[in-house]
This record gives structure tokens, sequence and C-alpha cells, in this order.
């Protein structure tokens, strides 16, 4: 599976570029809207898809399809790489539809059930994106939707590759691991969590500390 980070912070995705396992960003209006409002969006993200060189979902403001082929057109113009993030609405399964008959990547968003996916798949979209926390936040278990999916997928040889979305907790991405989705998309913190282990630590700490008396004791019976 690969590991995505879910962010428009670019201080962030400097050192997310650096950790060496990351292939992708995936940003949205409110993750940009997180950010300094006076960035300029074009500007952000070309320096976004300059420090990841990977996949970078870029999502579409307007609500109908002429408006969402305009944006996508426009944003194809600053990298020609971009992918095209589209609602799941009407409108945005008629976007996907012809941006997909012109060769351009889709990632179809705020998917929550398997009809959506379902869906947005047979539409073209290159990629689905199941909102797993928002699914949580309404006590709906957003591992079993992202099985059904998985599973109808496996069934049906769907093509869209699966993001597990709205990431908020490690444990999420052990469970998109294991339903089979492609990518997990994970907000900086959540990544930045995911690495750290307490016995990593004190692990590391005691190796280091033991070298250190081998080091000294070595000094004395060599007289150095
Ligand atoms: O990738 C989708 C994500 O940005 C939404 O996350 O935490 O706002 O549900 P969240």
């Amino acid at each position: 599976m690969e590991l995505y980070v879910d962010t428009a912070n670019i201080e962030h995705i400097r050192y997310a570029a650096t950790l060496g396992c990351i292939t992708g960003v995936t940003t949205n209006p409110s993750l940009l809207a997180k950010e300094d409002p006076s960035i300029d969006v074009r500007q952000r993200i070309l320096e976004i898809h300059e420090l990841i060189g990977g996949h970078l979902s870029v999502e579409v403001i307007s609500t109908v399809t002429k408006g969402m082929l305009k944006e996508a057109e426009e944003i194809i113009s600053w990298f020609p790489q971009a992918t095209i993030k589209i609602p799941i609405i009407p409108d945005g399964l008629s976007a996907v539809k012809e941006l997909s008959k012109r060769g351009i990547p889709t990632n179809v968003t705020l998917i929550f059930t398997p009809t959506q996916a379902l869906a947005a798949n047979n539409a073209g979209a290159t990629y689905v994106s199941i909102f797993m926390g928002r699914l949580d936040d309404i006590s709906q278990n957003s591992s079993d939707v992202l099985n059904d999916i998985c599973e109808i997928w496996d069934v049906q040889e769907c093509e869209s590759k699966i993001i597990a979305a709205s990431i908020r907790h490690p444990l999420h991405i052990i469970e998109a691991a294991k339903a089979g989705a492609d990518i997990a998309t994970i907000p900086y913190k959540v990544l930045m969590q995911s690495l750290k282990n307490p016995l990593t630590d004190s692990g590391l700490e005691q190796f280091l500390s033991d070298y250190d008396k081998m080091q000294t004791e070595r000094q004395k019976i060599l007289n150095i």
C-alpha cells in the first residue's frame, strides 16, 4: 500500500518528502484554507509538485460539469501530471467520464458507500477516495465499508485505485492495508505518530549508551 500525505502545508510536505516512504500528496479546499490566506493556490500547488514529484491531487471548486472541466484544464496547464479531484455528485461523474476520455487522471472524493465507489469506477475514475474518519464520526464502521469496497473490487475486477482517506489515527492505516486499499493518504501528524514507538526510542537510547560504555572501557584497557 502506498502512503501519501494529506496536507497543503509546505513545511510538512518538505519534511515528509525526505522520509523516502511518501509517493504522493492529496489536497482539498479545506486543507488549502488552513494555510496562509495570502498564498497563491497555483504557486502553492506548483511548490508541492516540485517537492514531492509523484502523485498530486488537486480538487475543483465548481459543482457543475462545465465548471469542473474548465478548472481541470486550468490545473493541467499548471502541470500536466496533475490528478483532478472531483466530488461524487452527478455532475462530478459526468466530468470524470469526460476527463477519462481525454486521458486525464481523476480522484473521486467524498465517497462513503460502496455504491458511490462503484459509480465512480464505472465513470472512469483513476482513484476513489473513501473517507474513513468521517464514517466513524457518524458511528458507521469505516473498516466494514472499506472491506466491502475492497471485496467488490476483487469480485468485479474494478480498475480504480482505492485511496483510504480521512485517516485520523495509525489504526486506520493498518485497517486500510489489511482491507487491500492501494493507498492511504495520511495527515502529517498521524504520519509522524505512525512512525513513533516508545520501544524504538528507549531501544536506540540503550544501544547508544552501551556503545559509549564499550568505548570508554576500551580506552581504559588500551590506555588511550
Ligand atoms: O483526504 C480527505 C481528508 O482531507 C478529510 O479528512 O479529517 O477532514 O475528515 P478529515
